[in-house]
């Protein structure tokens, strides 16, 4: 990979996703691809620089392909791709409806392993890092919270997602990582647990998930790293 890279924030209209999108621009030889549902957001701080994409892809659709190559087909070559979509729900597990079980399914897991392959061809030759932001909800042995079983068990989907990748593939030079982060102020933190305060911010943690990204690649390969400082 070379030092100008392309770089595909998948979920990035707010929170983790839209600090990433917002750092990783800052440095003008990266080419930073900014994609989520919510466009007007995206719209509101990716119209001015010149080295942001934005368009609109829903991963829980079964267009996914279809919507990302209307953003992407003229990017023969994606360096990192970063998969943030992630969806919430937090009920007592006897609550849940099939619905809300489904939803996070078809975001968190299912979204995320058909969108990334579209993705393959555009690394198979010069290479590519991706990487899955799950919860260290899904890391075993962890410190489990009620009301977050559909969640935390889909998150779990991309975990295990990664190592069985990486094994697949490597006799390629994509390589597939797994950071489980612990809280983070965001929207999401406050939907799982209301009145939490945390120590680390989005932008805090979009840096560490920044560097990770660009060059974590070449020192770990299918591996489901915790990034936690606090609990939860
Ligand atoms: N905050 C935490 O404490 C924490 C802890 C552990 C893990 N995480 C994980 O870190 C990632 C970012 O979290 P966050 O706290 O920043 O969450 P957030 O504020 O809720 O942001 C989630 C992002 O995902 C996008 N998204 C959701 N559904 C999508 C879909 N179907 N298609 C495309 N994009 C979709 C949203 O954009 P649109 O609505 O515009 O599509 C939004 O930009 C998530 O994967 C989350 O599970 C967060």
């Amino acid at each position: 990979m070379t030092n100008k890279k392309n770089i595909v924030v998948l979920g990035s209209s707010r929170g983790i996703g839209k600090a990433l999108v917002e750092l990783l621009a800052q440095n003008e030889n990266h080419h930073v691809i900014a994609l989520s549902r919510n466009t007007e957001e995206l719209a509101s701080f990716c119209k001015l620089p010149q080295n942001i994409t934005y368009g609109f892809v829903d991963v829980a659709s079964e267009q996914v392909h279809q919507q990302l190559n209307k953003v992407l087909s003229e990017f023969n070559t994606i360096d990192v791709l970063i998969n943030n979509a992630g969806k919430l729900v937090n009920k007592p597990f006897e609550e849940l409806s099939r619905k809300e079980i489904d939803s996070c399914y078809q975001t968190n897991a299912v979204g995320v392993m058909f969108a990334t392959q579209y993705f393959i061809p555009k690394m198979r030759d010069h290479g590519g890092h991706i990487v899955n932001i799950s919860t260290v909800g899904a890391f075993q042995g962890s410190v489990k919270f009620p009301g977050l079983s559909a969640y935390s068990t889909s998150k779990a989907g991309i975990t295990s997602f990664t190592e069985l990748f990486a094994e697949e593939y490597k006799e390629t030079p994509i390589r597939m990582n797994c950071l489980c982060l612990g809280a983070v102020q965001t929207e999401m933190l406050s939907e799982a647990f209301p009145g939490l305060q945390v120590p680390t911010s989005p932008e805090e943690m979009a840096a560490y998930i920044a560097d990770f990204s660009l060059s974590g690649h070449q020192y770990f390969n299918g591996k489901i790293l915790p990034v936690s400082a606090s609990t939860p």
